[in-house]
C-alpha cells in the first residue's frame, strides 16, 4: 500500500513509532507486536536477520531468543562495536501447534511490504556495511533470492546502494550438529570479524 508522502517518517524515531501500528500485511494480525531494530543509530554496521521469533515477539526486541544468544555470543567474540540490529520482517510469522508457535518463513510479498520499514531504517542509520543473516535478509537487501551456498562470505550490492556481506542465519547453525555446526559457526564468526575490518 502506498503511504502518502506527507506521512513519511522524517526520523528514525518517527519511523519506529509508525511501525508500531503497521498493517501493511497480514502478519500484524497474529503477532504480539512490531519488533523494531535496536542499537546505535549512528552505527557504521547494520546486521539484518529474518524476522522476530517467539521470544522476540513476546519481548519486543530483536535477537533475544536462542538464535540471538548465539549471534550475540559471536558478536562479542568478534568484538563488534556499535551496531544496528534489525530484521527484514518486523512481525513474527508462525503456525500454532498446541501451545507452541512454530516459525514460518515470510513470503516474498511480506518481505516486500516490510521493506518499507527496512528502507527507512537504512536511510536514517545509513550504515557503511550491512551484514545479511540468511536468505530472507539477503533477498530483502539485494533483491536476489538464490541459495546462500555460493554467496556466503561474499559482498553484494544492496538495492538502495552500499555493500551487503552475506552470512548464515544463526537459526540455521542451531539446526546443524557436530562438525557441520562447528564449521558454520566458525564461518559466521569469520564474517562478523570481516565486517569489523570493513567498517574500521
Ligand atoms: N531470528 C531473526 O532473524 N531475528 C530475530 O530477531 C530472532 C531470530
Amino acid at each position: 500500500p502506498a503511504t502518502p508522502v506527507a506521512n513519511r517518517p522524517e526520523t528514525l524515531d518517527q519511523a519506529r513509532d509508525a511501525a508500531m501500528s503497521c498493517t501493511r500485511c497480514d502478519l500484524c494480525q497474529a503477532a504480539t507486536q512490531t519488533v523494531w531494530g535496536e542499537g546505535d543509530p549512528n552505527a557504521t554496521l547494520m546486521i539484518v536477520g529474518e524476522q522476530p521469533g517467539d521470544q522476540e515477539d513476546l519481548q519486543g526486541r530483536p535477537f533475544v531468543g536462542p538464535a540471538g544468544t548465539l549471534l550475540r555470543e559471536l558478536m562479542e567474540e568478534a568484538e563488534i562495536g556499535a551496531v544496528w540490529l534489525t530484521n527484514a520482517v518486523k512481525h513474527f510469522k508462525f503456525r500454532p501447534r498446541g501451545k507452541l508457535r512454530l516459525h514460518q518463513n515470510p513470503n516474498r510479498g511480506e518481505v516486500q511490504h516490510c521493506r518499507w520499514w527496512l528502507d527507512l531504517e537504512r536511510r536514517f542509520v545509513a550504515p557503511r556495511l550491512t551484514l545479511a543473516l540468511g536468505a530472507t535478509a539477503a533477498y530483502a537487501l539485494t533483491g536476489k533470492s538464490g541459495s546462500l551456498q555460493n554467496r556466503r562470505g561474499q559482498t553484494e550490492q544492496a538495492m538502495d546502494g552500499g555493500p551487503v556481506l552475506i552470512s548464515w542465519h544463526p537459526s540455521y547453525i542451531l539446526r546443524l550438529s557436530g562438525k557441520d555446526a562447528r564449521s558454520a559457526r566458525l564461518m559466521l564468526l569469520e564474517d562478523l570479524q570481516h565486517a569489523v575490518r570493513l567498517v574500521r
